[in-house]
């Protein structure tokens, strides 16, 4: 967990809003430097809260938070400008066309130069996919653009650190892919880019790191695959004699043992040697066409982590 510095580090960082709720719980949370780091949880578990104590834009009821090395929200002058943010739908003027939209958040930075503003705005505009909707008022795009647009505001300038807020809600499957991609580019060039998501596939497909989120409080954070490893997959054995097989399976020592037609799937304890228990069906002359253990998903570690389904109320 030390090997690279973090981009943003929080100790008991806890929000109680008026009224007694604990929307962010103790939470721990480390970002190392270089990731494309996941909030996962479902609706309502803190994320949107955590992004808004993260970016200054609430005060911790107690704990700390340090972004790009500096505590938050006290040196927000300094860090912001190398944060690009998107939080829940961007703050957009209808009446003035996509490329308007940039030019009065670029405008609004006093570290931009006017006389390369054009260009910058054009760059963002193509880099999210919108360089022919430019010209079009903001109030006719659909919320998929608007996001994009959102996301090329965060992008007018070179960012250390992306802040993203469900950046796919609303867009169809191909402009998912299209972040995606998006996403894993600005990665390559050496921006760390923090994302929320209640799509578990979304976060597996992009992110080499990940932390989740349940009722305010983190359950588990690390890489993706140290996570998907917290949960050794089903072994799965296939063939025309699954009873036979699943007699076999029983005597290793494989539990929670489930017989379709022709497959059989169980848990296979820590100690036990996948090499023995094929030797040991071939031994018994149980025909098999195929084994194997089946891969572990991020899905599979929230199951385990949580001892419930990944449930998005609404
Ligand atoms: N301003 C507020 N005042 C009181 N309670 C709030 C406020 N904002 C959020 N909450 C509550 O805090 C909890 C966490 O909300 P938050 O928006 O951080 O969750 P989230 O993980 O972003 O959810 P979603 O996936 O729906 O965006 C929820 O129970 C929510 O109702
Ligand atoms: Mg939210």
């Amino acid at each position: 967990m030390t090997d690279a510095a973090a981009v943003i580090e929080t100790r008991g960082l806890t929000k109680r809003y008026r009224g007694g709720h604990t929307a962010v719980d103790r939470l721990d949370l480390r970002v190392p430097a270089g990731s494309v780091f996941g909030f996962l949880g479902p609706n309502g578990s803190g994320k949107t809260t955590t992004i808004r104590l993260l970016l200054g834009l609430l005060a911790p009821t107690s704990g700390t938070a340090t972004v790009l090395g500096a505590p938050m929200p006290r040196a927000s002058r300094a860090v912001l400008p190398r944060v690009g943010a998107l939080i829940e739908g961007p703050a957009l003027y209808g009446y003035l066309s996509g490329r308007d939209n940039l030019v009065r958040y670029d405008s609004a930075d006093p570290s931009a130069d006017p006389r390369t503003r054009r260009a910058r705005v054009a760059g963002a505009l193509d880099r999210v996919g919108l360089g022919a909707a430019a010209a079009r008022k903001a109030k006719t795009y659909s919320l998929g653009m608007k996001q994009r647009l959102g996301l090329a505001a965060a992008l007018l300038q070179p960012r250390s650190l992306l802040v993203l807020d469900e950046p796919t809600n609303g867009l169809d499957p191909q402009g998912m892919r299209e972040i995606r991609t998006l996403i894993r580019e600005l990665a390559a060039d050496g921006t760390t880019v923090f994302l929320s998501s209640h799509l578990l596939d979304e976060i597996e497909q992009v992110c080499t790191h990940a932390a989740v989120m349940n009722r305010g409080a983190l359950i588990a954070q690390g890489s993706v695959a140290e996570l998907a490893a917290r949960t050794r997959g089903r072994l799965s054995v296939t063939g025309p004699d699954p009873a036979d097989a699943a007699r076999v399976l029983k005597e290793h020592g494989i539990t929670d043992l489930a017989v379709t037609e022709d497959r059989v799937t169980g848990e296979v304890p820590a100690d036990a040697e996948l090499a023995d228990i094929n030797a040991a069906l071939v031994r018994a002359g149980v025909r098999v066409r195929a084994f194997g253990q089946e891969r572990a998903s991020l899905e599979d570690a929230f199951v385990a982590l949580t001892g419930e389904g990944f449930d998005v109320a609404g």
